[in-house]
């Protein structure tokens, strides 16, 4: 069976983080799960991710998922191989792809091609290589007639070997057992000192053996980050990729400043995506939507027709009609039924609001369920919490809760409830009830003028 290695051994000093290069981030998911992704999607199962510095994070983000084995000491990319010898040893018969871990952009697609060109040409290795207007600082790929000879590093390569403008990648396929052999010959005989993966290409040849490349289509894949800069340059260009392929969906945008959307994201058509809008993780969006400007939504799923203005939304369900703003929270775990109307200064966690129930302004519902039809005035307040539980509040069809309730939960008001301005509700209400709790108000004529004697 087919399998791969992934190369994650690397610390990236230059971008001044104790973490693994590969665990740097590119659109919302570190490097090393577009790599793993890629993987993924040409159909692999089998994957070994060789750690190095500071190996226990990429555990930690792996949680299993895949094996590990770690580098305990950085002695180049051949080096790092044979800590997978034992995980190779396990499906000698097959071939074995070896990927670096902060290259984000290789795709299935490139994978796979590259496997069919290996296996029709019988090809002991099978580089996959890019060609670069600026090839400074890879290997550069010497071809034959029929095939490849060797791959030389930048810091070994002679004048001539330096103009060439093929390079390698950092992705190969192997024939399993001919990775396992050649992994075993390799020497630290090069300017770096260090065990050269690209050194299998030469000891192929030498034994008579088939050494191809494939050129791919895509001379992203090549596309690394040494530096903070990197960095950015990668996140514009996946940011624009995705942008493009949501533009060719019949999303419209009509100015991208701060528009961020994870590749995980689905958006049906006709939505429109406003300025500083970021969507994040599981987020699908219906057709005919408005979302920004200013808004953060993540791991939500959102249905047609609804707006969202200077919303923030996590982990919740909003459906379809719904209009969210300005200024809103919503937390996780919320359920917006369709045609809910949301203003200005409201928080919901955690709580489930009714079709077409309306909550204007400054209130918070917390741990509740709401029906439908329900007006929420301005400035009412589920209380859930009384320092050591949270509860929750029950608000039956078509109540109107009066401005500035307060909702001390556990309580549950029946349907069509009225609750009086002010009022703070401490007992369950039944249905069609008015509940109203505060004192009686009183009016003392003329007593500034009493107060303020002569001065008014
Ligand atoms: C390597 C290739 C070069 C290619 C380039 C593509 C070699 C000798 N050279 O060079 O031909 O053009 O990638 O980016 O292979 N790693 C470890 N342990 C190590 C060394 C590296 O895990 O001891 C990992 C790194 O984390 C990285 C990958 O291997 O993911 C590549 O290592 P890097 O040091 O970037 O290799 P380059 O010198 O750039
Ligand atoms: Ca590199």
């Amino acid at each position: 069976m087919d399998n791969a290695v992934i190369l994650a051994g690397g610390q990236g000093k230059r971008m001044k983080a104790d973490i693994p290069k590969p665990m740097f981030k590119v659109l919302g998911e570190p490097m090393l799960e577009w790599v793993i992704s890629a993987c993924e999607g040409a159909g692999f199962s089998e994957i070994c991710v060789v750690k190095g510095f500071m190996g226990e994070i990429i555990d930690e983000y792996l949680g299993g998922r895949y094996k590990t084995v770690l580098q305990a000491e950085r002695l180049g990319t051949g080096h790092a191989v044979m800590q997978a010898e034992a995980f190779l040893k396990e499906n000698s018969d097959g071939n074995t792809l070896v990927l670096c871990g902060d290259a984000p952009f290789i795709d299935s697609e490139t994978i796979k091609n590259a496997l069919v060109i290996h296996k029709q040409q019988k090809n002991s290795v099978t580089v996959i290589t890019a060609e670069l207007e600026q090839p400074k600082g890879y290997g550069r790929i010497i071809r034959t007639e029929n095939g490849i000879s060797g791959i030389v590093e930048e810091k070994d390569a002679d004048e001539q070997q330096r103009s060439i403008k093929e390079v390698n990648s950092g992705a190969y396929w192997f024939k399993t057992a001919d990775l396992l052999d050649f992994l075993g010959k390799l020497t630290q005989n090069n300017v770096q000192g260090e065990y050269y993966l690209t050194d299998t290409v030469a000891i192929a040849v030498s034994e008579g053996k088939r050494a191809g490349a494939y050129m791919s289509e895509n001379p992203d894949v090549i596309l690394g980050a040494n530096d903070r800069k990197g960095l950015l340059d990668l996140n514009t260009r996946a940011r624009m990729a995705v942008i493009e392929k949501h533009l060719d969906n019949g999303i419209e945008f009509t100015c991208l400043d701060g528009v961020t959307i994870e590749r995980s994201v689905e958006i049906e058509t006709g939505t429109e995506i406003l300025s500083g809008t970021i969507l994040r993780g599981n987020t699908k969006i219906g057709a005919n939507c408005k979302i920004g400007p200013n808004c953060v939504v993540e791991d939500c799923v959102i249905g047609d027709n609804a707006s969202l203005n200077y919303v923030q939304a996590f982990k919740s369900e909003i459906e379809a009609g719904v209009k969210i703003g300005p200024w809103v929270h919503i937390r996780p775990n919320s359920v917006i039924k369709s045609g809910v109307k949301i203003g200005d200064f409201v928080e919901i966690k955690n709580s489930v609001i009714g079709e077409k129930t309306s909550v204007a302004h400054l209130t918070y519902i917390g741990d509740s369920d709401v029906g439908k039809k329900c007006n929420f005035g301005c400035g009412t307040v589920t209380v859930n919490y009384d320092g050591i539980v949270k509860s929750r509040c029950v608000i039956g069809d078509n109540c109107f809760i009066g401005c500035n309730t307060n909702l001390i939960a556990p309580v549950t008001l029946g349907k069509g409830v009225y609750t009086a301005a002010g009022t703070t509700i401490t007992r369950d209400v039944p249905d069609y009830a008015l509940a109203i709790d505060r004192g009686v108000m009183k009016v003392n004529e003329g007593y500034s003028l009493r107060k303020l004697k002569g001065k008014l």
